[in-house]
């Protein structure tokens, strides 16, 4: 599956959700999640995220993500269209360490 990281926190483009042909991602406060056994590893989200926030889960080091995908994606609603973008998202666009500070 594809996982969302770090980066979608406070910025939550969500070109993403447009493009996903199965509608599996789901939405917190402050970013989107990807139900790991909805995902069917199509891979069109991942070049759609102004941020590059969305990573296939092959990669290394994407545990912690993982587990909060999964997680979220059972508790979060659904979402299926795009919303509103934050107003100040590109103001978190290249800030680190987002879990820690912003996540909720
Ligand atoms: Fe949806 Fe495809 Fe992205 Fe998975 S990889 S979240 S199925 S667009
Ligand atoms: Fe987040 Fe990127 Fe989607 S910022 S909402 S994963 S387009």
């Amino acid at each position: 599956a594809y996982v969302v990281t770090d980066a979608c926190i406070k910025c939550k483009f969500m070109d993403c959700v447009e493009v996903c042909p199965v509608d599996c991602f789901y939405e917190g406060e402050n970013m989107l999640v990807i139900h790991p056994d909805e995902c069917i590893d199509c891979g069109v989200c991942e070049p759609e995220c102004p941020p590059e926030a969305i990573k296939a889960d092959t990669e290394s080091g994407l545990e912690k993500w993982m587990a909060l995908n999964a997680d979220y994606a059972k508790v979060w609603p659904n979402i299926t269209q795009k919303g509103e973008a934050p107003a100040d998202r590109e103001d978190f666009r290249n800030e680190t360490g987002k879990l820690e500070k912003y996540f909720s």
